[in-house]
Parts: structure tokens; sequence; C-alpha cells
């Protein structure tokens, strides 16, 4: 059979990364440009610095995509590109970019729903065997999907208010961990000790997620304790918080898992790469005996490769646009 190459781009947020996926699940080359440290300055990503950063980096990260890959435009098959939710002005850099290509080699432009993307990096470390579901837990999405076959997305349950990441990113801020603080909470939990008595985040028959409540106690304890003149431990404040989000991120996958009667588990987002959550899982689907796929750390938070990976299969069903498709700052995985 002949290799189908996509050449992916995503530009959703605040990297701007370009991609050369084989047959949907072999990385040929990609090139990721973070802004992180620009928006580290401001605390958050700043939306109209992430589009302008979008901007002056785009032709270049292509470039330097390509050479890696030894290519040329006329050997890739199809353009595809992250569509939303995200970002606008920065998902119109990558949008407008992915058309300007199709448009000028003559190839099919393949939206992909950035959430998709996230799901489909775990085909980059293994086959995606279905039925399976997919724990999709990043900065702005806390979802629980059932795939009963390629591109077919079920949404069984998701958060009610703040994502997962966000209020990762929340708790950081307010004990003064630099953006974007999931990674460094998640670094001083395994330093710290599970002592804060925080409450438990929603805990029902549902497969809703709601981490408000968590997050609310937390800045209110500290800043109560602050004004009190009492040091707060961060460490064990990490570790308390990490505990009780992951306890239930788990326990809810964990009895989707067991009602749907299904046997596989991926992981997908920034907060894949979470340790504690990842261990958690790791234990209990052994217990369970539950295949787990979680990516490579370089494949959890926002890249090409993922969107190139999505962008296959989508491109194998026909799923492509026309050039007056529009980004879309919101918009449901369907
Ligand atoms: O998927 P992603 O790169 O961007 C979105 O699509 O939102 O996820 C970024 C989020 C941020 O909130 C970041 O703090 C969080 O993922 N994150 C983590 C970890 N690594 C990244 N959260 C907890 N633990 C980590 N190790
Ligand atoms: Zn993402």
């Amino acid at each position: 059979m002949k290799d189908t190459y996509i050449l992916a781009f995503e530009s959703s947020c605040d990297e701007t990364s370009v991609s050369i996926i084989k047959n949907g699940h072999d990385e040929i080359a990609t090139v990721v440009l973070t802004q992180m440290d620009i928006h580290a300055l401001y605390g958050g990503v700043v939306p109209e610095i992430a589009s302008r950063h979008h901007v002056e980096s785009i032709t270049i990260v292509i470039e330097e995509c390509l050479n890696k890959a030894g290519m040329k435009i006329e050997d890739i098959d199809a353009i595809a590109v992250t569509y939303g939710p995200g970002l606008i002005g920065s998902l119109l850099v990558g949008m407008q970019a992915a058309k300007t290509l199709a448009y000028l080699y003559n190839k099919p432009l393949v939206p992909v729903h950035h959430i998709a993307g996230h799901i489909y990096a775990n085909n980059l470390v293994q086959p995606m065997e279905f039925p399976l579901i997919a724990l999709v837990v990043s900065g702005g999405h806390t979802d629980l999907v059932l795939m009963e076959e390629d591109y077919s997305f079920k949404r069984i349950g998701g958060t009610l208010d703040d994502a997962i990441g966000e209020a990762y990113d929340k708790v950081a801020r307010v004990i003064n961990v630099p953006y974007p603080g999931g990674p460094l909470i998640d670094k001083m939990a395994f330093e710290g000790e599970d002592t804060y008595k925080l409450p438990i985040p929603l805990d029902d028959d549902s497969y809703n997620f709601s981490f408000s409540g968590i997050k609310s106690a937390v800045i209110n304890m500290v800043h109560n304790e602050e004004q009190r003149g009492n040091k707060i431990i961060k460490e064990n404040l990490a570790c308390s918080f990490q505990n009780r989000v992951t306890d239930i991120l788990v326990k809810k996958t964990m009895k989707a898992l067991k009602e749907y009667n299904v046997h596989n588990l991926i992981v997908a987002g920034g907060v894949a790469a979470n340790k504690g959550l990842r261990s958690k899982l790791e234990k209990e689907c052994k217990l369970e005996n539950i295949k787990l796929c979680v990516p490579n750390i370089k494949y959890c938070t926002d890249n090409a490769a993922m969107i190139g990976a999505a962008g296959y299969y989508a491109y194998k069903l026909g799923r492509t646009a026309d050039l007056d498709i529009n980004s879309k700052a919101n918009d449901s995985l369907k």
C-alpha cells in the first residue's frame, strides 16, 4: 500500500508546531516552538501576544520541519490543521498557513479538533485498540470519551466548571509558582505530604467532574493563612491538592471502563504528563486488567504530531474541508 504523508499544523494556544506524519503513526519530523517563557512573565497566556508570535514563527517552523524531514510539500498527501477549539487569533495563523499551502500545492485540507489530536497522540506510541475510553485532561478540557472505532467520539462526561489543567495553574498562581504551574505542582507533590484538609471534588454517580470547589478552597485557605501570618508548606499543599484531584479522575475513569465493559484506556492532554495521575492509573489498570496507554511526555502537551496522527484517520474517512472553512474558538468533539 502506498504511504500517506500528512503535513500538520497546531497553533491553538502558545505553541507553534508543524509535523509530518506517515500513515497516522510514524513521526517523520516535528518542530515545536513554545512561547511559554514569554507568557510566564504575565502569569498566563496573553492571547494577543500569542497570535503575534505565531505570525512571526510559522514560516520558520514550516521550513525547519520540511528540512528536518528532507521532504518537499509536493511529497505530502494532505494538510491537517487544528481548526479549534482554542484562542481564535492563534488558531487563525495555523489555519491561514494550512489553507495557503493547500491552495498553492492543490492538496486536500483536513480540519482536526484539538482534542481529537490529543487523543491520537496515543497512536504515535502504539496502535489504538477499540473500544476504548479516553480520559482527556488538559488546560481547557476534562472529558471522558468513549470511542468504538476510529474517529468516532462519544462524550460520556466532563467538567462542569474548570478544566483540570486550569485548576492546577490557578492553584500554582496563588502559591507563586510560575506559569504553567501544573508540572511544578506535580513535582512538588512528590516532595511533600498530604497534610491539608481539602474538599473532595464532585464524587457522585455521574461521569462529570467539578474542580472549582477545591480550587477556591485552596485559594481561600492560602489567603486566610497569609492574613494570619502563617506560612504555607507549598509541597504539602501541592501533595494534598494532587491527591484529591487525581483520586477522583481515577475513580470515575475506572467506573466508566467497568460500566461500558471496555478494556482499553488512553490518557490525553497536557495533564496526561502528571506523574501522580499516571502512577495511580497504572496501579488500578493492572489490578483490573485494563490495557493503559499514555503518550510519551513530549506528545502530552500541544504539538502538531498528534494533529498529523488524527488528521490521517480523518483524511482516510474523507473528512476534508473547502478553503472557506473557519477556525472556531469553541466547538464540541464530534
Ligand atoms: O494540552 P495542553 O498542552 O494545552 C491545552 O490544550 O490546554 O495542556 C496544558 C495544561 C496546563 O494547564 C499545564 O499546567 C498542564 O497541562 N500540565 C500539567 C502537567 N504538565 C502539563 N498539569 C499537571 N501535571 C503535569 N505534569
Ligand atoms: Zn492541548
